[in-house]
């Protein structure tokens, strides 16, 4: 019998043909943004399910979707998907790792040199009119090249980035990780392992590349801000909720750190106020992995995960699946 599914979210039209060949599809061409209520009642039927990184797939959710086997998301970040409770349920779940790895790391990079040379800030004091002489310190910033990169969290997207800075800037690089890279690894892209208190401490640039848990939250609070250079600047494209946002806008308010760029934040689309009206901080509405290669890399990825999981005469393997106990549950 052919599969069902669901397809949460607008995604790229040859996408979903490759998905209409081979199931029954109903997708959201309006990328309405649906209550959980809404989306529980879609998905009731439904074989698979096609989300990104924002629709909660939990417990209840599950226990209300009885026919649900494949969770396939876009996203490498699935902190939205209580992955144990899918297991649980003999639900496969998939994310997309990899495919978006090298350009996130062009955006943190992107970040990292808006808010050191204050890019942002300047063009926003241009747009404004009040660009009327050239002078020495006008939106001076600080050195990218040749300054210390320290790294939080050294995952694909960590590595990528360490290698930007060490290979193409002379950035001496440090990092910190619950697990450091094997010695090879370290050497080949020139990343020293440091404590987070040190790495907090040294850096000039701080870019955080945590996946979003429980223990990650708040990494970057109040009390590890306190640690880091006056001239420091720091980057988020990991997930909202990693950094302290309402503390973070303090210390830039106050001239505690000297800048940040934020991709990610806590309860977005919303944005805290406080982060709004300060100067020193580039905005962007959790773009990293948006280059419209990857995005379709992304999507296509999700599409042959769901094709591999709910499709028998594709006879192969899903190739991200991040819980291969669950398919026995189900037998
Ligand atoms: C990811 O892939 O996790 C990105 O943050 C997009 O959600």
């Amino acid at each position: 019998m052919t599969a069902s599914i669901l397809v949460c979210r607008r995604i790229f039209p040859d996408v979903v043909a490759r998905l209409r060949d081979r199931f029954e599809v109903e997708a959201n061409d309006a990328d309405d943004v649906w209550s959980r209520d809404e989306l529980i009642r879609r998905l009731q039927g439904k074989d698979g399910v096609f989300v990104t990184g924002t629709q909660a797939i939990d417990a209840a959710l599950l226990d209300a979707c009885p026919k649900l086997r494949a969770v396939c998301s876009l996203a490498v970040g699935y902190n939205n998907i209580d992955v144990a409770a899918c297991t649980a349920h003999g639900v496969a779940v998939t994310n997309a790792p990899g495919v978006l790895t090298e350009t996130t790391a062009d955006f943190g990079f992107t970040l990292l040199m808006a808010a050191a040379r204050r890019v942002s800030e300047s063009e926003a004091f241009l747009r404004r009119g009040e660009w009327t002489k050239w002078s020495v310190d006008l939106f001076a910033g600080s050195d990218v090249h040749g300054a210390t990169l320290g790294i939080l969290g050294m995952g694909r997207i960590g590595q990528a980035i360490a290698r930007r800075g060490a290979h193409g800037f002379a950035m001496p690089v440090i990092y910190h990780n619950r697990t450091p890279l094997p010695a090879d690894v370290a050497a080949a892209i020139g990343a020293r392992y440091v404590s987070r208190e040190a790495l907090l401490r040294e850096a000039d640039h701080v870019v955080v590349v945590v996946p979003y848990s429980a223990e990650s939250h708040h990494l970057v609070g109040a009390a590890e801000l306190a640690l880091m250079k006056p001239t420091a600047t720091l980057v988020n494209i990991a997930r909202g909720g990693v950094v302290d946002d309402a503390a973070l806008a303090a210390a830039l308010r106050e001239g505690r750190i000297a800048a940040a760029g934020l991709d990610v934040f806590e309860g977005e689309p919303a944005v805290h106020p406080d982060l709004l009206a300060c100067r020193n901080v580039v905005l962007t509405p959790h773009i990293a992995s948006a280059s419209v290669p990857t995005r379709r890399a992304m999507a296509s990825l999700a599409a042959e995960n769901l094709i591999c999981l709910l499709d028998p005469a594709a006879g192969r393997l899903a190739p991200t699946l991040l819980n291969p106990e669950a398919l026995t549950r189900r037998l």
